[in-house]
């Protein structure tokens, strides 16, 4: 502590010190001056007036020649201490009386002008003199002249005196200045330190009132940088208008030095499945696969999911990897085993059965029980442990997605304390109320908040979710800047509206009018038959029933609609060994048998039920086979079905219905947007799509394209990815900080 204090004095007071020298050895000369010049001036005044004195007798004693007289007239005037000698020199110039004292040197000196006083310096060898001559004038003739001469030796002794002074003075204002500027350092930089921390953390400073205001223009100067930091980030992000698999692994490169990028979901990107035919690679059916996917082909990298396919065994390495696609492998699935048991507890029970129904409002009630969260938190654990084991490096960038792993993120973060962590929740989350359902609401709330990232589709949902662990967490909340701080660590909660690849025209295989013609073929419909489209898991939350009960309606208010009209729902098998779900698909089957009782006629039946799996490439087919599509969710976090139709649809045709209760609703503004539960204004919207006029359809399809195309998934990741290295940044920055303050506490300790 001493050393310290003696290293910080001796830094401070030095340069003070040596500061402080060099004013006073400046300012010694000019008082050395001024000083000369007053004594000097007195001196003028003093042989004035002395001169004026002697100048009546010299009068009468000159002329007269009375050097006796003259000489104690002198002897008289020497009285006076200062005055050195006396001499007085007549019209021509010769000595002629003069005091003991007067300098031989000084001699008469040069001409006098009549009643002239001059005066000058004189430096002779025993001191400096003040030398002035005053003129003797009778009325009649000029005499000669006086000089009188000043001893100046007591000017030099009183400068030294000053000088003296002056020069402890200045020692004195060192010292005491030094050691106030010691104290005020010292404060200031603790001060300063947690000031930095605090803006980092991007609090205010009203969040640390003991920050001193000494710290505020620099507080101010680094809020700016940091501001502008983000603005460049955020100009860069807006300003590409379109975002690509190359711009994404480019920003990789830039910003995270090529990093491995590790993917963790509950499913899988491709099941291995044994049929009679063999092994087949499928795709599930999954926003999620769908949106993650390509990201994952941009960036390589490791995906690690649940193995759930019945031939994914046999289909991986000894080290559980697969490398996929399989038709041109770019990155590796590394698969996790769970036992049925540990599959019924962790994925039917605790996440489907309660997450599922808790974050949708769809009117299920969420079930929970003590055994599926064991289960649950023991396959995060797991799956936690795969990726540390994955990860080549200490700090990889782990993209963890949706509600099966609430509880990872913090499991990763205790591991890999230097990992960037991007979690997304894929589903709506819903208010604190709610949420408080839940009986291990904190231990989510504090898993999630291991995360560096944590993503929603919307701003509601980011909100709900502030005010949530506003409602059950002692955290600090940022709301403006949207973070949470807990346990010392930062959560950044953002919204990012995912979306889906744009496909490349390339890749295209057939026209729309030819897959139109085609799909009604399959379907036994005639060319010009008007057909709706619905393509969903068959997950209560959908509103699957409601989206048929319009249909019935529709056909009710427009009977001409009859035997024209045919809505087909691909619906894909999901969950199905859980209760709700299977109550579910019959309460849809006997509903579709009813209203085809009711309005089929022959071959016609209004609503065909495909319940199965189909291949992206099949959905896609009757994406652009139909003149309307359906997207009637109660409640859904974004749901990429609506942009995958949009998509599908290169002949600006056809009319997207969209339930106001999705995420994709904030963004598709031209959909016509619908409220499920109200099955009269779902039916008039399924009448209007199919008799809107071709311009309208193209003008509401152009618009939507345009967003899609723009607002793809590679921005989805890329803006996610950029915040993500803004905030590697930011850590950075504060990691340095915090070994200075380190440094600097080691050395007061
Ligand atoms: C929801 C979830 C996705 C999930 C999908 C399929 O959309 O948000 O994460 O992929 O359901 O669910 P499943 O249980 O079949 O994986």
């Amino acid at each position: 502590m001493q050393s310290r204090l003696l290293r910080l004095s001796l830094r401070f007071v030095l340069p003070l010190a040596v500061v402080i020298g060099l004013f006073a050895y400046a300012v010694v000369p000019l008082v050395d001056d001024l000083t000369l010049r007053w004594f000097v001036r007195d001196l003028d005044t003093r042989s004035q007036s002395l001169a004026n004195a002697l100048q009546d007798p010299l009068l009468e004693y000159v002329p007269a020649k009375a050097g006796k007289k003259i000489n104690q007239l002198f002897d008289r005037a020497m009285q006076d201490e200062r005055l050195y000698a006396l001499a007085f020199c007549d019209s021509n110039g010769r000595l002629v009386y003069k005091t003991a004292t007067y300098p031989e040197q000084l001699g008469c000196r040069g001409p006098q002008t009549p009643n002239q006083l001059r005066q000058s310096l004189v430096r002779l060898p025993h001191g400096p003199l003040h030398v002035s001559e005053s003129s003797l004038d009778s009325d009649e003739a000029h005499l000669g002249k006086l000089i009188l001469v000043h001893d100046m030796s007591f000017i030099e002794r009183r400068s030294a005196d000053t000088k003296k002074y002056i020069y402890s003075l200045f020692a004195l204002m060192a010292v005491v200045i030094s050691l106030i500027t010691v104290f005020v350092a010292h404060l200031s930089w603790r001060d300063w330190v947690s000031s930095v921390k605090n803006i980092l953390r991007g609090a205010g400073p009203r969040a640390h009132p003991a920050v001193s205001s000494e710290a505020h223009p620099i507080e101010g100067d680094l809020r700016a940088l940091l501001r502008e930091f983000n603005v460049e980030r955020r100009t860069r992000d807006d300003s590409t208008h379109y975002w690509t698999p190359d711009k994404l692994r480019s920003l990789l490169h830039e910003e995270f030095a090529g990093d491995e990028i590790l993917v963790v979901s509950n499913r899988e990107p491709y099941l291995h499945v044994r049929t009679s035919k063999g092994v087949e690679v499928r795709r599930p059916a999954s926003g999620l696969v769908t949106a993650v996917e390509p990201v994952m082909r941009a960036c390589s990298g490791t995906w690690i999911a649940h193995g759930s396919g019945n031939a994914d065994r046999e289909s991986v390495d000894a080290n559980d990897r697969v490398s996929v696609p399989p038709s041109h492998p770019s990155y590796t699935l590394r698969r996790v085993w769970l036992s049925k048991e540990e599959e019924q507890g962790y994925y039917y029970g605790f996440a489907n059965e309660g997450l599922w129904p808790l974050c949708h409002i769809a009117h299920v009630r969420p079930v929970f029980r003590s055994s599926d969260w064991e289960y649950y938190e023991a396959i995060n654990q797991r799956f936690a442990d795969a990726v540390v084991k994955e990860a080549r490096t200490d700090d990889p960038v782990v993209l963890v997605q949706d509600y099966h792993f609430a509880l990872l993120p913090r499991m990763v973060r205790e591991a890999l304390p230097k990992a960037t962590i991007i979690t997304f929740w894929h589903i709506p989350w819903p208010n604190p109320e709610s949420f408080g359902i839940c009986p291990w609401r904190e231990e989510i709330l504090e898993g999630l908040l291991g995360s560096t990232i944590l993503g929603f589709h919307t701003q509601f949902h980011c909100k709900n979710f502030l005010e949530t662990v506003d409602r059950y967490l002692e955290a600090r909340i940022e709301h403006e800047a949207s973070t949470i701080s807990y346990g010392g660590k930062l959560t950044q909660v953002a919204h990012y509206p995912i979306s889906i690849a744009w496909p490349d025209s390339k890749n295209v295989v057939s026209t729309v009018a030819e897959d139109r013609v085609a799909v009604r073929a399959e379907l036994g419909l005639p060319p010009d038959h008007l057909l709706g489209v619905g393509v969903d898991r068959l997950d209560y939350t959908k509103g699957i029933i409601e989206r048929f009960q319009a249909v019935e309606r529709m056909l009710e208010q427009h009977p001409s609609m009859i035997g024209k009209f045919t809505m087909v729902q691909i619906a894909a098998p999901t969950r199905s060994s859980l209760d709700e779900y299977q109550n579910f698909e019959s309460r849809v089957r006997n509903l579709v048998q009813r209203i085809n009782s009711r309005f089929g006629n022959g071959s016609y039946l209004p609503i065909i039920l495909k319940a199965e799996h189909h291949e992206p490439d099949e959905v896609n087919r009757y994406f652009r086979a139909a003149e309307v599509c359906l997207v009637t969710s109660l409640h859904d976090g974004m749901n990429l079905v609506a942009k995958e139709f949009i998509a599908a649809r290169e002949d600006e045709r056809g009319v997207l219905i969209l339930s106001q209760f999705t995420g994709a609703a904030r963004e598709l503004h031209e959909a016509l947007i619908v409220n499920p539960y109200h099955v009269e204004q779902g039916a008039e919207a399924i009448y209007r799509a199919l008799t809107m006029p071709d311009v309208e359809q193209r003008e509401r399809m152009r618009s939507m394209r345009a967003l899609v195309k723009d607002f793809n998934i590679y921005r989805w990741a890329g803006r996610m990815l950029l915040d993500a290295a803004r905030l590697r940044q930011r850590e950075r920055i504060m990691t340095k900080i915090r070994a200075h303050s380190r440094k600097s506490l080691r050395r007061v300790v």
